[in-house]
């Protein structure tokens, strides 16, 4: 599903590469967590996934797709079928959760009668059911990440991308979110979890890579959170 051969990533000509020389191998239906100290390249990784960041030397293939010398045209059609969730959420604060959710589909000139089938669904599956008309204002930190997470949801990606989703969550309420992408990793999507929740990582004994100086040096199955 995610195969990383060699793949570096310097953001300037001079600099110390954010990413170096990574080989990373995940299969379809794994679910990894990334950890490692501030500045390690977690977050340049992600991007490189999502093709936002183009690497300087090595090889990805997502989903069977070499990233470098994919056409400019291709990207947008490539993104939808990867979710990605961030720590601040990014949602449309002047709208409701339907909306948020919708408006993702409407972007890509989904028929509305399909928005108006999938959103409910999507909304459900999160644990937002009841919660349609809601502004995300007046929602909880838990609740908007929730909502983040259908928007990400809604195209049936077949991966799913998180930085830190918990970053901005009391610990209970990380907990909810860990098991929510536990469950939507037990339905089928390859779940790739960017975390420094040192307690929520050695409890659920999942895959942890862990980098070190834009360096993968650690790659463990019911791997725990090393002090690095
Ligand atoms: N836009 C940028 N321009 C130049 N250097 C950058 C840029 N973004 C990140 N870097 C550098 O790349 C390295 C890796 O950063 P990255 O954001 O990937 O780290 P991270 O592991 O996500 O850290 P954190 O845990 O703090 O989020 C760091 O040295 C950082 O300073
Ligand atoms: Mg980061």
């Amino acid at each position: 599903m995610i195969d990383l051969e060699n793949v570096s990533m310097a953001y300037t000509d001079k600099g110390m590469p954010a990413v170096s020389h990574a080989n990373l191998h995940v299969n379809k239906g794994e679910f990894i967590f990334v950890v490692g100290s501030s500045g390690s390249g977690k977050s340049t990784l992600i991007k490189l996934l999502l093709k936002e960041l183009d690497s300087t030397a090595g090889k990805i293939t997502v989903n069977g797709q070499v990233l470098e010398g994919m056409k400019h045209r291709k990207v947008a059609k490539y993104r939808r079928k990867i979710g990605v969730v961030f720590q601040d959420f990014r949602l449309l604060k002047d709208r409701n959760v339907y909306e948020n959710v919708a408006f993702a589909q409407r972007v890509i000139g989904r028929p509305t009668r399909v928005i108006k089938k999938r959103v409910p669904e999507v909304l459900m599956e999160v644990g937002l059911g009841g919660k349609y008309k809601k502004r995300v204002t007046e929602l909880s930190g838990g609740e908007q990440q929730r909502v983040a997470l259908a928007r990400a949801l809604v195209n049936r990606p077949d991966i799913l991308l998180a930085d830190e989703p918990t970053g901005n969550l009391d610990p209970h309420t990380s907990q909810e979110i860990m098991k929510l992408l536990e469950q939507i990793n037990n339905r089928g999507t390859t779940v790739l979890v960017v975390t420094h929740d040192r307690e929520i990582v050695n409890s659920m004994k999942k895959r942890v890579v862990t980098m070190k100086d834009g360096s993968i040096v650690n790659d463990e199955k019911e791997g725990e959170y090393y002090e690095n």
